[in-house]
C-alpha cells in the first residue's frame, strides 16, 4: 500500500491544505493519505482565543469528513514533547511494516529539510515529495536543493491557491474567511469562539483597542501604527482637533493593510463593500476603503474617525481637519524616512493644510516616477488646495 504522510499545524484546517493534500493522493496514486495535526511546543505562549491541541484535531476531522482514502491521526498530538517527523515516521513503520511511505511538504519546509532533527532516519523510511506553488524560479530552486542534499524527492506543482493560516485568522477577527475554510470548520471556529470572533470590538477602551489592533497587523507594520498614533493625537492637540478621534483614527487607519490585493477584495466581497472603479483597479489603495469600512461595522466607530481612514491614502478635495491631520500623521510619523519628509515635519506644525498639500505632492511626484495612475481623489484634492489658495508659498 502507498501512503502519504501529510503534517502542519493546521491552525485553522483550510481549504488550501485540504484540496493541496487531495491533489497530492491523486497524483502521487495514494492508497491512503494521513493527515497529521502538529503538536506545539510546550514552551510556547498561545494567544488568547488559540485552540487546544483537541480542537485542532477536531476541525482537521471535520475538514477532511467524507473524502475517500484520507485518515486523520493523534499520534503527534499524544507523544509528549516537541513534534519531531523522523519520530513520526519511526512510529508508521513499525505501524505499516511493509507498506511505501511518501513524506508530503511545502517549499519552504524542503529548503530547510537538511536541517532538520535526523533527517536521514527520516530519509530511511519514507521517499519525500514536495508540493510548491510554482513561483517563478521555484521549480528551479527545487531541483537545485535536490542536487546539493542528495535526497530523492518528487516534485508537485500546487494548482490550489496558497493561502496562509495567518491571514485566515486575521480574516476571522475581521468577519470573513468563509470562503477559504469548510462550512463545518467555519461553524466550529464561530461555535467555540476560537481566534476571538466571538469578541465584540465595538467600545473599546483605548488600551483594549490598541491590543486589538496590534494582534491584527503584521509585526513590521506596528511601530508605524504606534508613531502615527502618537503624532496625530499631538497634532491635534495643537490644533484643537479631538485627541481621541485622532488616536483611534491613527490606531485603525492601516488596519487590513496585511491583507494583499486579492484577500482585499476578497474582504470586500464578503462584506458587500461596494468599490469604486479605481479601488477595484488598484487593490494596494483599497485598504483605506475596506480600513473604514472595518472600522464602522467591526469596531463601532464615529463617522469623523471613519471618514479619516477613508481618506488617508489618495486624500479627497475639502478635508476636514482630523483628515488633514491623519493624511499627514501617516507621511510624517517618526518612522517615515524619505527625502523632504523634514519639511513636511516642520511646516505640519505650522499649516496642516499646507502641510496635506505637500503630501499630495510628494504622493503625484511618486506615483508619477513609479509610472502609476493617480487616483481622481488625489488630483480633486490637490486642485482643490490650489483653487482655494493653498498652493505652495
Ligand atoms: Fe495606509
Ligand atoms: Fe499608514
Amino acid at each position: 500500500m502507498k501512503i502519504g504522510i501529510y503534517g502542519g499545524s493546521f491552525n485553522p484546517p483550510h481549504l488550501g491544505h485540504i484540496r493541496g493534500a487531495v491533489y497530492a493522493k491523486e497524483k502521487l496514486g495514494l492508497d491512503k493519505l494521513l493527515l497529521i495535526p502538529a503538536g506545539l511546543p510546550p514552551h510556547k505562549e498561545l494567544a488568547s482565543g488559540s485552540p487546544t491541541a483537541r480542537q485542532r484535531l477536531e476541525m482537521v476531522r471535520l475538514a477532511a469528513e467524507g473524502i475517500p482514502g484520507v485518515e486523520i491521526s493523534d499520534m503527534e498530538l499524544l507523544r509528549p514533547g516537541k513534534s519531531y517527523t523522523y519520530q513520526t515516521v519511526e512510529a508508521l513503520r513499525e505501524i505499516y511494516p511493509g507498506d511505501e511511505l511518501i513524506l508530503i511538504m511545502g517549499t519552504d519546509m524542503y529548503l530547510c529539510f537538511e536541517n532538520w532533527t535526523y533527517p536521514e532516519r527520516i530519509i530511511a523510511h519514507c521517499e519525500l515529495a514536495v508540493l510548491y506553488r510554482g513561483e517563478k524560479g521555484e521549480r528551479q530552486r527545487l531541483l537545485e536543493h535536490r542536487e546539493k542534499i542528495g535526497y530523492p524527492c518528487r516534485f508537485l506543482e500546487n494548482p490550489v491557491t496558497d493561502i496562509s493560516s495567518t491571514q485566515i485568522r486575521r480574516m476571522l477577527r475581521l468577519g470573513c474567511a468563509g470562503e477559504f475554510l469548510n462550512e463545518k470548520v467555519a461553524a466550529y471556529i464561530r461555535a467555540n469562539g476560537l481566534y476571538r470572533t466571538g469578541e465584540d470590538c465595538r467600545n473599546l477602551s483605548e488600551e483594549a483597542l490598541e491590543e486589538t489592533v496590534v494582534s491584527l497587523l503584521a509585526p513590521s507594520r506596528v511601530a508605524h501604527v504606534l508613531g502615527c498614533r502618537d503624532t496625530a493625537v499631538a497634532l491635534a492637540k495643537h490644533y484643537g482637533a479631538d485627541p481621541t478621534d485622532a488616536a483611534r483614527a491613527a490606531l485603525l487607519h492601516d488596519i487590513t493593510k496585511a491583507l494583499d490585493g486579492p484577500l482585499q477584495l476578497t474582504l470586500a466581497r464578503e462584506h458587500g463593500i461596494i468599490l469604486d472603479e479605481f479601488s477595484a483597479k488598484h487593490p494596494k489603495t483599497l485598504h483605506a476603503l475596506t480600513g473604514s469600512w472595518i472600522a464602522q461595522h467591526i469596531f463601532g466607530e464615529n463617522q469623523a474617525v471613519v471618514e479619516a481612514i477613508r481618506w488617508h491614502t489618495t486624500g479627497k478635495a475639502n478635508m476636514n481637519l482630523l483628515e488633514k491631520i491623519i493624511y499627514v500623521a501617516d507621511y510624517m510619523e517618526p518612522n517615515r524616512n524619505f527625502p523632504g519628509v523634514d519639511s513636511l515635519r516642520e511646516l505640519a506644525w505650522q499649516d496642516i493644510t499646507q502641510a496635506t498639500r505637500m503630501g499630495l505632492e510628494f504622493t503625484l511626484e511618486h506615483l508619477k516616477n513609479q509610472g502609476s495612475e493617480v487616483s481622481p481623489e488625489s488630483k480633486q484634492a490637490l486642485q482643490y488646495l490650489m483653487d482655494t489658495g493653498h498652493g505652495p508659498a
